[in-house]
Formats: structure tokens, sequence, C-alpha cells
């Protein structure tokens, strides 16, 4: 189907449908960006949450740089679908990670939204061929992706099912540029996409030893944030590998490590999530947060995180420059 298509520079308004960890990070990213947000949740305890989460982070938002026109009182939050999504250009939907709810869902803003409205989910891995699969108009649902939080870290996966228009995915990957984000496009539906796929390894591994008692929620952290994730920040972890190679980089990593790919190093077959191994997670994270609260801390990484952007830009920049000495 041909469609005629908004330039996303002429994206006004944005509806969040679903607003918990993610929606609230979207809505406050749209914000951020001088949008008009409109948000329908129907926990009731929904718009409170929202008022007090954008309340909270707007310092974050400020800090971050707001573009022009941004302010809180662009959010209105809907009493119904179909009031959040009646005027919007774009639905950005992050509603639970089920399958038979995004599927309704899909239908349900397919069926009140205005024909030129582009359809995004949230999703981390459910396949959009199956979530647009009740829409009388497919073609114009596509995945968006995000990492938490939205409105700080710039990844988004974006990817389209079997009925989404190629040009709406199109379109996709230029609203999200529009609208500062890093959007990286699957030509494929890759279960679970590409970033998850590689932290589902890690997490399993993770829940692997402390199952076994080999490690604890401390230490494994501790292992990341003092360890490779201080790399993985500047280089991916293939990169990474290339430059522990010497100066023949990779080709030296492959031939001196490659007879350790066959060791049985890893295990990566989903452990049993019993009430023990539960425990074990939740009690340990319990000691690292040390009577700190999610969101004291989730404020403390989001000042981190953007320190931490903020350095390895300058760190770039200073490269560029002694390059072109
Ligand atoms: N949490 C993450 O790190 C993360 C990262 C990337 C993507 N995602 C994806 O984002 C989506 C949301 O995840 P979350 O972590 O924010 O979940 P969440 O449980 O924090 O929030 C889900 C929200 O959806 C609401 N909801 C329930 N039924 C609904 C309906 N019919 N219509 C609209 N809203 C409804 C709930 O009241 C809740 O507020 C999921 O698809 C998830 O896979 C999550």
């Amino acid at each position: 189907m041909t469609r005629t298509l908004k330039s996303p520079n002429d994206v006004r308004i944005v509806a969040v449908v679903g607003s918990g960890v993610i929606g609230i990070g979207w809505i406050l990213h749209y914000l951020r960006m001088g949008l008009e947000v409109r948000a329908y949740d129907p926990a009731p305890i929904a718009r409170t949450r929202i008022s007090e989460m954008v309340a909270m982070s707007w310092p974050i938002m400020e800090e971050l740089g707001l573009r022009t026109g941004a302010r809180m009182g662009n959010l209105v939050i809907a009493e119904s679908l179909a009031n959040a999504v009646a005027t919007a250009d774009v639905v950005q939907e992050a509603a639970p990670e089920d399958v038979k709810i995004k599927t309704q869902l899909f239908a349900d803003i397919d069926a009140v939204a205005p024909a030129s409205t582009i359809i995004l989910t949230s999703t981390s891995g459910i396949s959009m061929t199956l979530i647009q699969a009740d829409c009388a108009n497919p073609g114009r649902t596509a995945t968006g992706h995000p990492f938490n939080p939205p409105y700080l870290i710039p990844l988004v996966e974006v990817l389209g099912g079997e009925q989404t228009d190629p040009e709406v995915v199109e379109w996709t990957m230029e609203f999200y540029r529009t609208f500062d984000k890093y959007p990286v496009f699957l030509e494929r539906e890759v279960p679970a996409f590409i970033a998850s796929r590689l932290q589902e390894a890690m997490w399993r591994e993770a829940l692997h030893m402390i199952a076994a008692g080999e490690a604890t929620v401390e230490m494994i952290d501790d292992c990341i944030t003092e360890g490779p994730g201080l790399r993985w920040v500047v280089t991916g972890p293939v990169m990474n590998f290339h430059l522990a190679g010497g100066p023949d980089g990779m080709k030296h990593v492959l031939d001196h490590f490659g007879p350790t790919l066959k060791e049985p190093w890893t295990r990566l077959i989903a452990p049993e999530l019993t009430d023990e191994l539960r425990a074990a997670v939740i009690d340990g994270c319990n000691r690292e947060s040390a009577g700190r609260s999610v969101d004291e801390m989730v404020l403390d990484r989001d000042r981190a995180i953007i320190a931490v952007m903020k350095a390895r830009r300058e760190s770039a920049e200073a490269a560029t420059r002694r390059r072109s000495r």
C-alpha cells in the first residue's frame, strides 16, 4: 500500500500506551523533545505514579537539555485509550510483555487511531508479525525496542512484521533519529533482537552461578561494573576482543583463544527458576541496595550515565583533534 507519511519533523503528538517503567521513560523522553504527550494506562495507581515520576525525573531532563517548548505541562493523562490516541501522530506502546495483551491492544489502537498514525511497540522480543495479526491496518505497525531508561539510553532496535509496509520501517528509523535516538534496523525478525539476546546470555550465566553457589549477586555485579563493563561503554564486545589481541588484533585472539570456545565455560540452557534461586537473587539485590530505594538508585544511575556519556563524547572529540593535528 502506498501511504502519505508526514515528515518526522512535523510530529507534534505522541501517545504512550502503558505507563510502567518503560512507558514513563518514553513519556519523559518525548516531553524533553518538546512534543505533546498523551499517556494511557488502565491501572488505578497510574495517574499518581506517572505524575510523581515525571516530576522526580524532570531535573535529569533539564540536565540532558530541553528542546524548544519542552515542559512537563505538555503531558495529558487520558482517561481512555481512544482519547489518548485520537490525535496522536505516533503511538508508542509499552504494555506488559504478553503476546495476548499486545495483540489485542494493537487491534484496539488500530481501530481508534487516525489512519495516518504510526503504531510502535516497545516489545523486548515478541514477534511484530504476531502483535499486528489482528489489526485491520497492520502496514502502519512496527517495533521500536528501547533500553531502560528510554530517556537516556540512545539505542532503539527497529523492525517490521510480515505485514509492515517497508516505508513505515524507514519512517520509524527517521522518526527516532529526529528525536535523538540511535535506531538500528533489523532486516529480519530475530527472536529477542540483538541487544536483549546478548543480555539474556549473560543473565542466564549469572542465574546459573547464583543457583550453583559459585557467585553472589554482589560478585556478579562487581565483576561487570569494575571489569569489562567499563570497556563496553567505549567498545562493543567484538571490538573489545580485537583490542585485546596485540598488534594482530582479532586474528591473534581467534587463533589463541579459539580452542577454549569448546571448553564447557558456559551453560547457556535456561536454569530452573526455583524458589531458592528466586530468593537468592532478590536477597542479593536487597543486600547490594543497602537500604536505598529503587527511585533513589535510579537517580544516582542516571547521573552516572550522563557523566559517562559526557566523558565519552569529550574523549572522542579529543581523539579527533589529535588525529587532525
Ligand atoms: N523494563 C525494561 O527494562 C524494558 C526494556 C525494554 C523494553 N521493555 C518492554 O516494554 C514493555 C513494558 O515493560 P515495563 O518494564 O515498562 O513493564 P511494567 O510492568 O513496568 O509496565 C507495564 C504497564 O502496562 C500497563 N498495562 C497493563 N495492561 C495494559 C493495557 N491493556 N493497556 C495499556 N497499558 C496496560 C500496566 O498497568 C503497567 O503500568 C514490555 O513490552 C517490555 O518487554 C522493557
